[in-house]
This record gives C-alpha cells, sequence and structure tokens, in this order.
C-alpha cells in the first residue's frame, strides 16, 4: 500500500498534466482555426451586410451574370445552421465543394482555394466555428437564371476546373516566399477577385492575379506590371497597405476594403511581410498600349474637375489623397474610378489608425461629363491611363443600380 500511493499519485499528477495539455491543445487548436478564419475572411461572405447580420449567419448576396447566389448561415445552429454537420462533412465541404447532404456547392464559396487546407486546418476551423453562438437565420433563397438543376453542372465544372492537389513548398524559394504564396493561393483566395474569371468563377488560363473586375470594382493587376500592377510599390507599400488601407499610392476604397478590414490588418507582420515578397516576385504581366486621350474630353474633364473636384483634391494636404500616380486612378479597367466619383467613399475603421474624411458622391453627373472628368484625372499630373468612354461611364452606372 505504501508503495503502491507513490506511483499512484504520479499516475494521479500525470493523468492531470495530460488533461491540462490536452485542453491547452484544444484551446491552441480553436485559436489556429480563429486564425484561419481571419486569413480566409469566412466572416465578411458569411454575413448579411447591414446593421441586422450575424457574423457567420449568411445572407450575404455574391453577384454573377447568372443571377445572385446567398451565403450560407456556418454557425453551430443544429436547424439552419451547420450545427448537426461532422468534422468529416465540414472538410468535404472545404475540400470537394460538397454539403453534408450531398448537394454541389457553387464556386461563390471558394472551395476551389480552400481544397489545399490540410485536414488539420479544416479541423481547427471546424474546431473554432462550434465556439461562435448559434444563431437561427434561413438565408433568402439563391435567385439563378440558369435551369435549377445547375447544382448537378458542377459536377462538370469541378471535374473540368477544380484542381485538389495539395499545396506543395517550392524548395527553390525561401520559407517566407512559400507562406506568402500558401496565404495567397490558398486560405486568403486573393486570385478570387483578383484573377480573370473565365466561366462561372472559374481562372482563365494565363489570368492568374492579373486583375478582373466583380461587383463593378475592379480588383487590380497584383503582378510586378508597369504602371497599373505593383510594379512601382515597394514590399513595404504592400505591407502598409494591407496593414492600414492605405500608402502612398491611395486608400482602399471598394471590395479591398473588406478584405483589409476583416483580414489583412489583422494578420501577423510576419504574415503581411511573407504576402509581400510573395508578390513582389511575381513576373511583370504585359501591359495595354494606352492611347493618347482625347482633347475635347480632357478639355471637358478640366472644367468638371474644377468644378466639383478641385476645392479637395487641388489643395496640397494630406487629408486627400493625392490623384498623381494614384492606384484607384490609373488602372487599366476605370471601373472603381466611376464607381467612387458615382457613389462616393469613405476609409474603413482599421485598429491603431484615424479614420480620414469622407468623399461625397456625384451621380448627377451625366455619363459625358463623369467619364470626361475621369479622362481628365487619368491624363493630369504625368498620369498617362488613356480615355474613359461615356458608354463605360453609363454601364458602370447600370451596374451600380443592379447592384443595389
Ligand atoms: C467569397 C465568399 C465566401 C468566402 C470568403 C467564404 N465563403 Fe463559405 N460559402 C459562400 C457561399 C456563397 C456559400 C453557399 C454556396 C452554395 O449554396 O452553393 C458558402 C458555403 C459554405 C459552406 C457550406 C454550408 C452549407 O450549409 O451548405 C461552408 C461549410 C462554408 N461556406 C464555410 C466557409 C469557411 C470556413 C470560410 C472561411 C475559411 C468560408 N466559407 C469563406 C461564400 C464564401
Ligand atoms: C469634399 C471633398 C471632396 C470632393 C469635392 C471630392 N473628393 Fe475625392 N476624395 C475625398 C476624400 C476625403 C477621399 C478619401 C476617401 C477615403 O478615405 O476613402 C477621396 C477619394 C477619392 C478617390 C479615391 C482615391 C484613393 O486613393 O482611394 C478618387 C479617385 C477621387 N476622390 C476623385 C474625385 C473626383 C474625380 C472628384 C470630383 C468629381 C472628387 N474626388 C471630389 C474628398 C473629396
Ligand atoms: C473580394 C475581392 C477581393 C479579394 C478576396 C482580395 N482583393 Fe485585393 N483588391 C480588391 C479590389 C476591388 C481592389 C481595388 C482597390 C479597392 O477596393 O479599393 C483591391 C486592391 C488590392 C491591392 C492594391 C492594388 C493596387 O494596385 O492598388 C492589393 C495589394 C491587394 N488588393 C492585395 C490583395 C491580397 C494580397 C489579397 C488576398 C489576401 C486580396 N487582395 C484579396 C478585391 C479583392
Amino acid at each position: 500500500m505504501s508503495k503502491a500511493l507513490p506511483s499512484l499519485l504520479v499516475l494521479l499528477f500525470g493523468l492531470l498534466i495530460c488533461t491540462a495539455a490536452n485542453a491547452g491543445n484544444k484551446q491552441d487548436g480553436i485559436a489556429y482555426g480563429r486564425y484561419l478564419a481571419t486569413l480566409g475572411d469566412c466572416a465578411i461572405c458569411h454575413t448579411r451586410p447591414g446593421s441586422s447580420g450575424q457574423t457567420f449567419a449568411g445572407g450575404y448576396p455574391l453577384h454573377a451574370y447568372f443571377g445572385t447566389v446567398y451565403s450560407t448561415n456556418i454557425t453551430p445552429d443544429r436547424v439552419t445552421g451547420i450545427g448537426s454537420w461532422t468534422k468529416d462533412q465540414f472538410y468535404r465541404a472545404l475540400h470537394d465543394g460538397i454539403a453534408a447532404d450531398g448537394h454541389r456547392l457553387y464556386p461563390a464559396f471558394p472551395y476551389a482555394y480552400f481544397t489545399a487546407l490540410p485536414r488539420a486546418d479544416s479541423d481547427a476551423l471546424y474546431a473554432y466555428l462550434r465556439t461562435i453562438k448559434p444563431v437561427r437565420y434561413r438565408p433568402p433563397p439563391n435567385k439563378l437564371i440558369f435551369p435549377t438543376n445547375i447544382r448537378l453542372g458542377m459536377t462538370i465544372w469541378d471535374w473540368l476546373f477544380l484542381d485538389k492537389s495539395p499545396f506543395h513548398a517550392d524548395p527553390a524559394h525561401s520559407a517566407a516566399w512559400n507562406r506568402g504564396k500558401w496565404l495567397v493561393d490558398v486560405p486568403g483566395h486573393c486570385g478570387g477577385c483578383h484573377t480573370a474569371k473565365a466561366f462561372f468563377f472559374s481562372d482563365k488560363p494565363g489570368g492568374y492575379l492579373r486583375g478582373e473586375t466583380v461587383d463593378g470594382w475592379y480588383a487590380p493587376d497584383l503582378t510586378g506590371a508597369q504602371p497599373n500592377g505593383l510594379g512601382p510599390w515597394t514590399a513595404a507599400d504592400i505591407e502598409t497597405y494591407l496593414k492600414t488601407g492605405s500608402n502612398r499610392f491611395g486608400r482602399v476604397v471598394g471590395a479591398m476594403k473588406d478584405v483589409v478590414r476583416e483580414s489583412t490588418s489583422r494578420m501577423s507582420d510576419a504574415d503581411r511581410a511573407a504576402i509581400a515578397t510573395y508578390l513582389k516576385s511575381l513576373p511583370a504581366g504585359r501591359s495595354p498600349q494606352i492611347a493618347k486621350p482625347d482633347a475635347k474630353s480632357m478639355a471637358t474633364g478640366r472644367t468638371v474637375f474644377v468644378e466639383r473636384c478641385s476645392v479637395c483634391h487641388a489643395a496640397d494636404t494630406a487629408d486627400y489623397p493625392a490623384l498623381k500616380n494614384n492606384s484607384v486612378v490609373v488602372q487599366r479597367d476605370p471601373a472603381t474610378l466611376l464607381r467612387v466619383i458615382l457613389q462616393g467613399a469613405s476609409s474603413i475603421a482599421v485598429p491603431g489608425e484615424n479614420v480620414g474624411y469622407s468623399m461625397p458622391a456625384f451621380p448627377t453627373l451625366s455619363n459625358a461629363d463623369l467619364a470626361a472628368v475621369a479622362t481628365f484625372v487619368r491624363n493630369s499630373w504625368g498620369n498617362s491611363a488613356g480615355d474613359v468612354t461615356p458608354k463605360q461611364a453609363g454601364s458602370v452606372r447600370t451596374q451600380l443600380r443592379a447592384l443595389n
């Protein structure tokens, strides 16, 4: 008995330590899962816009030419969320794009990127999502112009476009470069917006991070292209932009606002640096030839600028973004520029940064004046980004009406 007691104590003590360590691992798993959810910005797409939207309860509309797909409720509610899903079913959704009941998910859900998340990462995300408060909310039904059996068509899409191979680190590059590539290509799904798209959200060959227009915003070229690409940006410029939403080339105004607020501003400095390292290694894609702007359009544009814009943008103060070399202004697709003039803009709240002034909207400008002022800012102060036509202005205006 006297001999057995110490070993019993050792055993008990050991058990205690094991349980504590297990609880620790579990906590670590949840914290890691939360960080992965930040990297993958699950909250942006799975939260209904507006104040009534509850985080992760779904109902966010994703628009495309074939209709609108609403994101689902991924809180642990057993009726309307994924509370009854097993870890295996969750992994199958991320890896294969198949829901618990076996239906094919639309690639508006970026499983084509998440497919390369290792099983352990999927389990950590699952563990984290189990800790969210269950919310009973059913998102609106999808509005698709295709036949309703399109989900079956997704089998063909997956067969054509879904590459389920795991992420392979490239030993020819540094650890930071590999981490950056993983962040961009897997959880960050940056290509979801920045890669040119072909049929139904599939990536266009040769279009990797070369820029694409999504929901009326132009997500720019992230290769080393000049002038509208990241050619002129240093790695530090990229890190500052991802952390604060602004740098010497301008401020974030469009779809990237959510990404910065929910994801990149909350990443570790090391992860932002890794992304910058990777992006700076991408060779420059080809930039289109830029024609000289139309002189008449420039003259009209100057008048509109003096009347409507110069009170803020001509003043040489740090309160207003400079439009010289501004990356929103000089992109090859003027969608974001036109949208900012029509809708106005306001800064995002990022921890540790001041919220700047807002820009008013100019919806009453005619398409001709809108195009002219856009042409003027794209071709003044050394900017050289080509014409914007009244037709382009009109189509952005029409698109905005459809989105709102
Ligand atoms: C770009 C927007 C977007 C992002 C980012 C996104 N999702 Fe989704 N997700 C969707 C949409 C849209 C659906 C619904 C697809 C459908 O109905 O076919 C969906 C469906 C799902 C489903 C299937 C649920 C069900 O009930 O069928 C799961 C699980 C899921 N997402 C988890 C995640 C996780 C975890 C993340 C972050 C790592 C994430 N999503 C990020 C848009 C997104
Ligand atoms: C009352 C002041 C004011 C007026 C007038 C104004 N702006 Fe702005 N503009 C701003 C502010 C402030 C921002 C930054 C908003 C933010 O932080 O997102 C801005 C942002 C912009 C941006 C985006 C720049 C970037 O880096 O994100 C463009 C482009 C722009 N303005 C063009 C114009 C044009 C063209 C006009 C005239 C049609 C105009 N602005 C009139 C204050 C103004
Ligand atoms: C939801 C779509 C979306 C996703 C996802 C997205 N971006 Fe963006 N990004 C945009 C848009 C749109 C812009 C244009 C600027 C804006 O919105 O103000 C942009 C701008 C940028 C810019 C500035 C480029 C320039 O020339 O001005 C960088 C850098 C960038 N994104 C990096 C990333 C990285 C890295 C990721 C992945 C971690 C990412 N983006 C994911 C939509 C997206």
